[in-house]
């Protein structure tokens, strides 16, 4: 993938824009409760400013409705995030479509969440132009916003002087197309989760792709219906078994392998006193709900792991949530910790636990993306990616 980059250009006394995804998780009163997006930021805000550039950083926050900006949709405390990360005053100027505001050299604002302005879900052109006139050199960092093709995303980047890929942007594209391309064998991918249905299109990608693939969460269950086994009450889509049975079948046709729990951990409800009981998987009972895989599954997986070259990893494979369904989870967090393989991991659950479990250091690349990381896996062209190759393309 060719693209320009932030780092190759010249920025003194440039106007240059950046459109981040600082769409990072708050609580009832708006407090930010995890701030790696902005921390992951910073690189790309700090190299413009270095460089001497008038720099704009702008993201959406949450879905808000085009042409009201509410105060919860603010970006008022990611901007004071910002400054204190940087150090520095970080200004929110409100309504700056159409200019008007003053950013010098050396200096940084931040622009109101751009998902406020009307036609930027729509990748509108007429708003597209306006804001790329405020700028010399755009700047996509957004990889987590790659996925969709909105105005400050797509469109801003054809008409904006020189459309560029930030560090971030660079580091996620280079990390994943590492894992992909041509991975280091056997390649594992671990997909966890709820449901089959929302990731049915990633484990079908996947299965083309992988040696082995490890499933759980409410994905396994699916699986274990396929294979004939018995769930209980847990949640699963019956209805995707026949989808679940063709993945197993394209992988085992090449010699590998989807492992299915031998044993697993339930409880009769799903909550934070539930009891839990660990089982051999054929012991389910009608009433149970399996929450996490046993510990003698975890070892077969950890097993696999140490053997692989290369692991993509989205999705827990329990109720980590929950300390007595937490056990498989970190199993596996501690297996693709301790494995050589270049590990990378995305999605914000997945993120939640290696953090949780403390493993950060030990994977090879963690993506600050969710949804984009998982269609970057299935294969998917990004818009916002693939118009920055268009514009490298066409100079
Ligand atoms: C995310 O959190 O996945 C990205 O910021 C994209 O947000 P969206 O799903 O609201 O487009
Ligand atoms: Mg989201």
């Amino acid at each position: 993938m060719t693209f320009l980059r932030l780092t190759d250009l010249p920025l003194a006394g440039k106007r240059v824009f950046i459109r981040a995804d600082l769409n990072v998780p708050q609580d009832a009163a708006g407090n930010i409760t995890e701030d790696t997006r902005i921390r992951a930021s910073l690189p790309g805000i700090q190299h413009a400013l270095m460089a001497g550039a008038a720099v704009m950083v702008t993201s959406h926050l949450g879905r808000p409705t085009e042409g009201k900006l509410e105060s919860a949709d603010s970006l008022a405390p990611i901007a004071e995030r910002l400054a204190q990360l940087l150090g520095r005053p970080v200004p929110l100027v409100r309504n700056w479509a159409d200019g008007g505001f003053q950013v010098k050299p050396g200096e940084v604002v931040m622009l109101e969440n751009c998902r406020v302005n009307k036609g930027e879900k729509k990748d509108d052109e007429a708003l597209a132009r306006k804001m790329a006139a405020l700028c010399d050199v755009y700047v996509n960092d957004a990889f987590g916003t790659a996925h969709r093709a909105e105005a400050t995303t797509h469109a801003m980047a054809k008409f904006a002087p020189v459309a560029c890929a930030g560090p971030l942007m660079a580091a996620e594209i280079e990390a994943l197309t590492r894992a992909l391309e041509k991975p280091a064998r056997p390649l594992i991918a671990i997909v966890g989760g709820a449901k089959v249905s929302t990731k049915l299109t990633i484990l079908a990608a996947l299965a083309r792709k992988v040696d082995h693939l490890i499933v759980g969460g409410g994905i396994a269950n699916t699986f274990i219906l396929a294979g004939g086994g018995a769930i209980g009450k847990s949640l699963a889509e019956p209805e995707l078994t026949g989808e679940a049975k063709k993945i197993m079948e394209i992988i085992r046709e090449k010699g590998g392998e989807v492992p299915l729990p031998t044993d697993v951990v339930c409880a009769k409800e799903l909550s934070a006193q539930a009891r839990a009981v660990t089982k051999p998987a054929k012991d389910v009972g009608a009433d149970e709900l399996i929450l996490d895989i046993g510990p003698e599954t975890s070892r077969t997986l950890a097993g696999l792991l140490e053997h692989a070259g290369t692991i993509v990893w989205n999705g827990p494979l329990g109720v980590f949530e929950f300390e007595q369904f937490a056990q498989g989870t970190r199993a596996i967090a501690r297996a693709v910790a301790g494995s050589k393989a270049f590990s990378i991991a995305g999605g914000g659950e997945t993120v939640a636990a290696i953090n949780q479990f403390g493993i950060a250091g030990e994977i090879g690349y963690i993506s600050t993306a969710g949804g984009a990381f998982l269609e970057f896996l299935e294969g998917k062209k990004l818009p916002a990616i693939e118009i920055l190759e268009q514009r490298a393309a066409a100079q």
